[in-house]
């Protein structure tokens, strides 16, 4: 057994998990407004116990519906008709052999809710509109009164409702367990109602609710001590909270020691997350950016696990089986919990127990999921197709007749359609003009923050070695060889070029473009004008800034592709706020010259001297060479930035859903 801690199980009261790794609370944002989860929902969390997890965390529970609701189309557990679909899930998982968790939250004052007209109250439908939605529906509530609070104003939570919300907590517990589930999770963490209560900060209240750390203390024990008494003693309680917010204002990790010791003894798991998701710095701790190392949260249970004897739980970019093996071998923690990692591999365990380390498909911490929980309320994931169509995935889907297919191109879409359809049984010829696979972002390879994507890449082209594909490099894909193949099936996968903008000086020997920069960085000079504030441009000002340049970014909009915070951009906005990197919004280079740039906007003319100037406007399709392949077979089809250059989950998407159907 080469990971003897990880797989030793762990029996806790009436539950008895199997491995130490656990797939940590992630909601589910598309609950219908009759409150019935979807079969795509149990899809979502069977799957991940069907991978292997030892437990699996059904993630924003709403205890009560009319003050604790923070996004629409969440599970509410007051809701009695919510019993089969809680029982889909719970049995979905437990038939795996996993333990169901239910995640027990309550929003307090970042709660947001609507009242419709037939008196219903329901999440608001957008968080932009949430202040607007307060204005609709009824107060929102927290441990003391702020008067611009971010959704509004926040009225100080009398007694009689604190006192509802315990017994609220005990009986949502008390309704999970009787639908199977084998444990509950509280969410004490990021923010929410019980961390408002026991953050020093927050919770100034005069009466015995607040003020003192004894008092602050009140409500999360109370909510324990309610829940204890409805689901009875050998039922396990997991308590999630932040071992430290590390942020300005929020607590820190001896705070966090202080509170683990109050809880220790009275829960089974102290399960140690970090950050606060109301602040913007935070909130990128919480969900730990691609710009961090791996486990950079484990010190925060490390420190905790000295001063407690409850099992604790760590969580936060863990993604290397090995160093969840040392996490738990050397005793800082019991237990590890993985959030993005289970979408971009559900069989993590499974694969890591059965020596498939090299098939794990490892998350780039791209927040492609978060992104899209907001955008489509729907969770999926950028390198797995499947995430969002469990249901799709599970049933096979065997040819009836077995196809010539030749893919045109062996970047990311081009790749998976090869991998996929060869899966199927096709014959498959993937032709890559290059020397190797991998597509554009190979340029990326030697980018710390890029090493996932690098393996992501290097794993794509394990399967296709492994594969019965007839791989063809350095060939190029003309209408006159793809005729000559006489394939059934194309898949064009072209990629794209980058866009060159017709600026005077643009053919200047100071000009280079930014793949070809990230290839090869050492032709920088000591200051890089970046010409264009997209993703490509904002991450190569990060990377040149790692390697000592001086760098200055040019975006013609008024707006950064970060200034519309997701979670990935608000990691970069951080990174982007340095001395040594400069950005000029609304802006355009109208020449480029040997000693720089010279730039345009509301305030005139400038000039921004620099050794380097880079273009990272954008990437044009190779759509004519794509459309050419059109009648070289009787099935064709265009996929990836050949259509239109987009993210790595489109062309993932495509390649696969596309590649299942021929
Ligand atoms: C798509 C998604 C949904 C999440 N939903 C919840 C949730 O409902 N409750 C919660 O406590 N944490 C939630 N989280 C946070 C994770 O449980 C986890 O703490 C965080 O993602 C850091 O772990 P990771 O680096 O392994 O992803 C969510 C995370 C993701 C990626």
């Amino acid at each position: 057994m080469k990971y003897p801690h990880l797989f030793e199980p762990l029996a806790i009261g009436s539950a008895v998990f199997r491995n130490r790794i656990f797939s940590s609370p992630q909601g589910y944002y598309n609950v219908a407004k009759d409150n019935l989860p979807s079969l795509d929902e149990v899809a979502y969390y069977e799957r991940k116990a069907r991978g292997g997890f030892a437990s699996v965390t059904v993630g924003d529970c709403i205890v009560e519906d009319e003050t604790g609701t923070h996004y629409p189309f969440l599970l509410r557990l007051e809701d009695r008709s919510t019993l089969p679909g809680l029982a889909a899930i719970a049995s979905g998982v437990t038939r795996h052999g996993a333990v169901a968790s239910a995640e027990l939250n309550h929003a307090g004052m970042y709660a947001r809710f609507v009242k419709y007209p037939d008196g219903s109250v329901y999440g608001a439908d957008s968080m932009k509109n949430a202040a607007a939605s307060t204005v609709l529906g009824g107060n929102l509530y927290g441990p003391v009164y702020i008067e611009n609070g971010k959704y509004g104003e926040v009225l100080e939570m009398p007694e009689e409702m604190i006192l509802r919300i315990i017994d609220k907590f005990g009986k949502a517990a008390a309704w999970a367990k009787s639908a199977g589930f084998g444990m509950v999770t509280v969410h004490g963490g990021h923010g929410w109602l019980l961390s408002q209560f026991m953050s020093p900060t927050v919770n100034t209240r005069k009466d015995r609710w607040g003020g003192s750390f004894e008092n602050c203390m009140r409500l999360p024990l109370a909510v324990i001590e309610s829940i204890r008494k409805n689901v009875g003693k050998n039922f396990p309680i997991e308590y999630r909270f932040s071992g430290s917010e590390a942020s300005a204002t929020g607590y820190d990790i001896d705070y966090g020691v202080k509170f683990a010791q109050a809880i220790d003894g009275k829960v089974d798991i102290i399960h140690v997350s970090a950050g606060d998701h109301e602040d913007d710095h935070s909130i990128v701790i919480t969900h730990p950016s691609m710009f961090m190392e791996d486990g950079i949260n484990v010190k925060y249970a490390a420190e905790i696990k000295k001063h407690v004897k409850t099992p604790v739980a760590t969580v936060g970019a863990l993604t290397d089986p090995e160093m969840m093996e040392d996490i738990i071998a050397s005793g800082r923690a019991d237990i590890v919990e993985l959030g993005r990692q289970s979408l971009a591999d559900p069989d993590l365990p499974t694969k890591a127990r059965t020596g498939r380390e090299d098939d794990i498909n490892k998350c780039l911490r791209c927040n492609t999921c978060l992104e899209h929980t907001g955008s489509i309320r729907s969770l999926r994931c950028a390198t797995n197709p499947e995430i969002g169509f469990e249901r799709d995935a599970k049933i096979p889907r065997p040819i009836t007749e077995r196809k010539r297919v030749l893919v045109a191109g062996g970047g990311i879409g081009g790749m998976q359609a090869a991998i996929t359809a060869a899966e199927r049984g096709h014959e498959v010829i993937l032709c890559e003009k290059s020397d190797k696979l991998g597509g554009v972002l190979r340029c990326e390879q030697d980018v710390p923050f890029k090493k996932r994507l690098h393996e992501y890449l290097d794993r794509q082209a394990r399967r296709i070695a492994k594969a019965p594909i007839d791989l063809r490099l350095n060939t190029e894909v003309t209408p006159e060889l793809a005729r000559s193949l006489n394939a059934d099936v194309i898949f064009a996968a072209l990629g794209a070029v980058p866009s060159i903008p017709p600026i005077a000086g643009i053919n200047g020997a100071n000009v280079t473009e930014a793949t070809a920069l990230y290839a090869a960085p050492e032709t920088a000079g000591a200051n890089v004008a970046v010409i264009g504030g997209g993703l490509v441009g904002i991450e190569l000002a990060i990377y040149l800034r790692t390697l000592g340049k001086t760098v200055t970014i040019i975006e013609q909009l008024p707006t950064l592709v970060s200034d519309d915070a997701g979670m990935h951009l608000l990691a970069h906005d951080e990174l982007l706020r340095q001395p040594d990197i400069t950005i000029h919004r609304g802006t355009s280079v109208t020449e480029i010259t040997p000693s720089g740039v010279t730039c345009r906007n509301d305030g005139g003319e400038f000039k921004i001297p620099a050794d380097t100037v880079v273009i990272a406007a954008g990437q044009s399709p190779r759509r004519t060479e794509a459309i050419a392949l059109h009648n070289c077979a009787p099935e064709f089809y265009q996929i990836g930035d050949c259509v239109t250059p987009h993210r790595i989950i489109t062309a993932t998407s495509q390649a696969w859903t596309i590649a299942r159907d021929v």
